[in-house]
């Protein structure tokens, strides 16, 4: 079996293959190498991981992660993506992404997947767009003959035609013994589901051992901070559980301006700011105000720096302060080496005094 060979920096060029809707508002995709000399390559990846995903809409390549929903060892990548409001990538990906495509992508990434201590009882939670990740573990665990894991399998959804993968699921469930599978819908009309929220009853009644297994969560941030309180209050070990959720940081753009010839600009951020980030390579700099964000200085100096998360989570933005003063809500990604010699996520990166920056 010949395996695809990622870069270690930057990223590589792949095709939509083949795309399908999954609900009224998400779609699923696959990509795979467009050279013809690895076509037939099998990817490798830690099923929980993601992947960045480039596209170039309106001129602008932007930058987004996204869990992987295929199993790791198969010709093809699979990912869906749900409508949001406001969200510019995985709106054009929903409507306009066209099989035949290129788009760019750099290697699988993250902390949350199945090479984690898990034992063989677990629990998949997820709500809306976060079933991809554990779909992906809970695929590959059943896939292996020889594997013991059992799995509860429990997931909430706003109605029954909005649960992804509902007939997979169903599949999944009949094929196998060690698969319990458990949807819960605010709305149950036309199913015979349980209607409501997941509280700790809940949870408990689907799955009566809770606090012997290990648990993966994904999903919107209020959901997750929910039951990670429920999971807890049920008698978890929280050395067994583990979570991910893409929910960017609160942007602080308003308070950054580029230093640039247009005078007015430059007076309003000189009023604003007291710091300035500098990056030395490009002969670029803007000016930031103490505590904002590394990520929105550097975009606003027009550097090419990618931000795919904006969540401290994906290491896509990660660059290096040679000199000055800053705070880090993450270090995700970043080994004790690259901590010690400053490097820094610019998402996860607050300002304390001028900077100056080196990109990757
Ligand atoms: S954009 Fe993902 S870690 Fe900063």
């Amino acid at each position: 079996m010949n395996h695809f060979q990622w870069p270690t920096n930057g990223p590589v060029t792949l095709v939509c293959q083949r795309k399908w809707a999954e609900t009224s508002n998400s779609v699923s995709f696959t990509l795979a190498p467009e050279s013809f000399e690895e076509q037939g390559v099998v990817f490798d990846f830690i099923p929980g991981q993601f992947i960045t995903l480039g596209i170039e809409i309106d001129g602008k390549m932007e930058y987004r992660a996204y869990s992987l929903s295929s199993m790791p060892n198969q010709t093809e990548l699979q990912l869906t993506i749900k409508r949001v409001a406001g969200g510019k990538v995985s709106n054009y990906i929903v409507d306009s992404l066209q099989e035949g495509q290129a788009v760019s992508v750099l290697k699988p990434a993250g902390q949350f997947h199945l090479a984690q201590a898990h034992g063989d009882r677990i629990v998949l939670l997820s709500a809306g767009c976060g079933i991809t990740p554990v779909m992906s573990m809970a695929k590959t665990l059943l896939a292996d003959d020889n594997d013991p894991t059992d799995i509860h399998f429990i997931h909430a959804a706003t109605e029954i035609d909005q649960v992804i993968y509902h007939q997979e699921l169903l599949s999944m469930a009949e094929q196998h013994q060690r698969f319990y599978l458990h949807i819960m819908l605010e709305d149950a009309k036309g199913s015979d589901y349980l209607e409501g929220r997941l509280t700790q009853a809940a949870i408990k009644q689907y799955c009566s051992d809770i606090a012997d297994r290990s648990a993966f969560l994904c999903g919107p941030v209020g959901f997750m901070g929910a039951m990670k309180e429920n999971l807890q209050a049920l008698g978890m070990n929280m050395d067994y559980f583990y979570q991910e959720s893409f929910t960017p940081a609160e942007s602080t753009q308003p308070d950054v301006d580029l230093a640039s010839g247009d005078q007015s600009k430059g007076d309003k951020a000189k009023a604003l700011s007291n710091a300035t980030v500098f990056v030395p390579t490009f002969g670029a700099h803007a000016e930031a105000k103490i505590g904002s964000t590394l990520i929105d200085a550097l975009e606003a100096a027009k550097v090419p720096v990618i931000a795919a998360c904006r969540s401290g989570i994906c290491g896509s933005c990660k660059c290096k302060v040679t000199k000055g003063k800053f705070t880090r809500t993450s270090t995700e990604t970043l080994t004790a080496d690259e901590i010690e010699q400053g490097f820094v996520l610019a998402c996860s990166c607050h300002i304390e005094s001028d900077l100056e920056v080196a990109l990757n």
